[in-house]
């Protein structure tokens, strides 16, 4: 035999031992309804694996399922499957608000019983929940003779993608939390990175990773191990447990978006179906709106949260913003810096914050009725330094005088510099330093979404644990940051590209609303606000309003820069912040998205249109409006000159007459973006506007 024949004949030799003996192998599938996706779960020699496919397709190749915990046997080998079993669920349920009124949840699950084989078994299911527009799997520990208390050390499951798909990722483990800009690279280029993280596959596919109700356990990043395979990585305790948990215990879905195209990311709500309903009854309390607030003068430097000459939370412009407020059909006035805590450092004392006590410049009773005369109401604010202990002594006593007060939304914000600020008394009485991601602060959110509840208060919350679609089952948790928002462009921050919103929509607004606080009227470099860098143009700020969800929207900029602008500013009066129905029309990651919405119980449908640094002409078919139907299109749009680096203030407003069979043209400047209204026209004006010409 020659020597090159030899791996060749040991080849056929392995391949006929593999054949003869194969390895002891249980795949147990299961597809979505309409048949598109595919899960297989397989237990080879008593290791868990799982695969996802589309149309056939791999997206996930066998990749590792379980858990490593301490003092005990690993829960990711040395099973046998129980039981297994299938069922299937369609049911509509309707949001108190959101993006979408009805929303179904219609999916097909299986359910797999393992056990282990050791001397004293123990049990973990595996259920996955395989939907039309993805995949959602979690693991389930019911109560058991063999497990009571566990600590989960590390989580083993992998998600191997198929080919080297391009990835939209931020990174995880760093000080910064969420707020990092967005890279665009190949799989195989990630190291360790938050979720969702957004995937497109060579051949056009797009997915995004990423987690639903994560209720009591460790937050997951994905880290790469090699090759396309991302590993779950959870947030550790100081001592290095990655969640302490007892029996019954569940945990977080494991979620993976799919479409086939970017757009179908956007309106998949497979991330709410995998949450509870909701906890809490009655919840006609809970109502989306719009605020301004004391709040950019301070990221300009004009103003300070601190006492001094430079106060910004004083009775005098407080009642200035509610004027304002009430003038312009406003729901709500934030006002930062009114309690004490903010001199000094705050950021490195949060222990000096005191939730129930004003400044001595700031009226906060009057205040509250000076706002209540008007049809308006104070937006609460609860910065806490991350000092989550402090907080979590007055936050009680905290919620009930902002109830008192008649103050129905609180913004809550814990900033701390560095990775593990947040400071937590140990049994030993020492201070541990914890994540904001880790099982500490889950469960701290929690408290605080609860104890909110109990006053009927909304809650928007700054430098958060992320969304998992936590909304459903508490829908006084509205918005959240959870990002780079608008404040990265003023003073401290390095600002955010053009390119920077129109990836938002595909990755961090996947779960969920977020706070980002739109609408920068100055923008013009005229010297007055020299901290001022908001790259983008004055319709892109517009557009802002109807491309980024919050159900909690804010007008961020001063009120003399919006009386500056009244007819542009019609545009914010006008937009609503709850919706019947959200469609996307055009969607690229990066490079620009156009998306509709359907005001909830009117007849308005606005059109949001925003691109990166490049100008661009996208066509819009108005095919989603009713049919038999004449609207007026209340047009804002980039003007001839606008481009976010030179004219940022170009902006056409017009009107004109449109129809189902309407095709709009959009014509964003570079850094640009378009808002219009569609609004039923009147037999007025149906009979004497011009109709729409490009
Ligand atoms: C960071 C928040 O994102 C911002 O909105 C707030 O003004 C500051 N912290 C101060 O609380």
């Amino acid at each position: 035999m020659s020597r090159t024949r030899l791996p060749a004949f040991f080849a056929v030799l392995f391949a006929s031992v593999l054949v003869l003996m194969p390895a002891r192998a249980q795949t147990f599938t299961v597809t979505s309804p309409d048949g598109a996706n595919e899960v297989a779960f397989t237990l080879r020699d008593g290791v868990p694996y799982y695969t996802v496919a589309r149309f056939g397709r791999p997206l996930v190749t066998p990749s590792r399922m379980g858990f490593v915990l301490r003092d005990a046997p690993p829960l990711d080998r040395n099973f046998t499957v129980a039981a297994s079993a299938e069922t299937s669920f369609d049911e509509t349920w309707t949001q108190p608000w959101g993006e979408k009124k009805d929303i179904r949840n219609h999916y097909r699950e299986l359910r797999i019983d393992l056990e282990t084989r050791d001397e004293a078994p123990r049990r973990m299911a595996v259920v996955f929940r395989v939907f039309d527009d993805g995949v959602g799997f979690r693991y389930e520990w019911p109560e058991q003779p063999n497990l009571d208390a566990f600590e989960i050390m590390d989580e083993v499951t992998e998600f191997t993608l198929a080919g080297d798909p391009e990835a939209w990722w931020i990174p995880a483990f760093r000080r910064n939390r969420y707020e990092y800009r967005y890279t665009k690279s190949p799989t195989t280029a990630i190291d360790t990175v938050h979720t969702p993280v957004t995937f497109e596959t060579a051949d056009g596919l797009f997915m995004s990773l990423h987690e639903a109700a994560l209720t009591d356990f460790s937050s997951m990043a994905l880290r790469r191990t090699g090759g396309t395979t991302l590993k779950a990585e959870l947030f550790p305790w100081s001592d290095g447990v990655k969640v302490k948990a007892r029996a019954p215990h569940v945990s977080p879905w494991r979620t993976l978006q799919i479409a086939d195209d970017a757009g179908g990311l956007i309106t998949s709500y497979l991330i709410l179906n995998l949450n509870e309903p909701n906890r809490l009854g009655d919840v006609s309390w809970v109502k989306p709106g719009k605020y301004v607030g004391i709040w950019w003068e301070m990221h300009l430097g004009l103003k300070t949260w601190a006492s001094g000459p430079k106060h910004g939370a004083t009775t005098e412009r407080a009642k200035q913003y509610i004027d304002f407020a009430a003038r312009h059909g406003f729901d709500g006035v934030l006002v930062e810096g009114w309690n004490v805590g903010w001199d000094g450092d705050w950021t490195q004392n949060g222990d000096k914050f005191r939730f129930t006590t004003p400044y001595p410049d700031f009226d906060i009773e009057a205040l509250s009725r000076y706002a209540a005369e008007r049809g308006v109401s104070l937006i609460g604010h609860h910065e806490t330094g991350a000092g989550v202990e402090n907080y979590e002594r007055q936050m009680e006593d905290a919620f009930a005088y902002y109830e008192k007060l008649g103050i129905h939304i609180v913004k809550t914000g814990y900033v701390g510099w560095g990775n593990t600020s947040i400071f937590r008394t140990g049994a030993d009485g020492k201070k541990h330093g914890e994540w904001h991601h880790g099982q500490y602060m889950v469960r701290h959110y929690r408290k605080v979404i609860e104890a909110a509840a109990r006053h009927h208060i909304m809650l928007d919350v700054h430098e958060p644990i992320k969304d998992t679609g936590i909304r459903r089952t508490y829908p006084n948790m509205m918005t959240r940051e959870g990002a780079r928002g608008q404040e990265y462009n003023a003073t401290w921050g390095d600002g955010n590209t053009p390119a920077y919103t129109t990836i938002l929509p595909f990755t961090r607004l996947l779960a969920g609303p977020f706070d980002f606080t739109p609408g920068i009227f100055h923008l013009e470099d005229d010297g007055t606000e020299p901290m001022n860098k908001v790259p983008t143009t004055l319709a892109k700020q517009l557009a802002l309003y109807v491309v980024i969800y919050s159900p909690l929207q804010m007008a961020a900029d001063l009120p003399e820069n919006y009386e500056e602008h009244p007819d542009a500013f019609r545009f914010i009066e006008d937009v609503p912040t709850d919706w019947e129905d959200t469609r996307v029309l055009h969607a690229r990651i990066g490079d620009y998205v156009t998306i509709v919405r359907k005001e909830r119980g009117g007849e308005d449908w606005f059109l949001g249109s925003i691109t990166d640094e490049w100008g661009r002409v996208l066509r819009a078919p108005l095919s989603f409006l009713d049919p038999d139907r004449k609207y007026v299109a209340e047009i804002y749009r980039d003007g001839p000159k606008a481009d976010w680096r030179t004219n940022r203030m170009d902006l056409d407003i017009t009107q004109a007459l449109v129809d189902q069979a309407t095709v709009f043209t959009l014509r964003l400047a570079p850094g640009g973006g378009q808002a219009v209204r569609f609004r039923p026209a009147s037999d007025e004006e149906a009979r004497s506007l011009p109709s729409y010409r490009e």
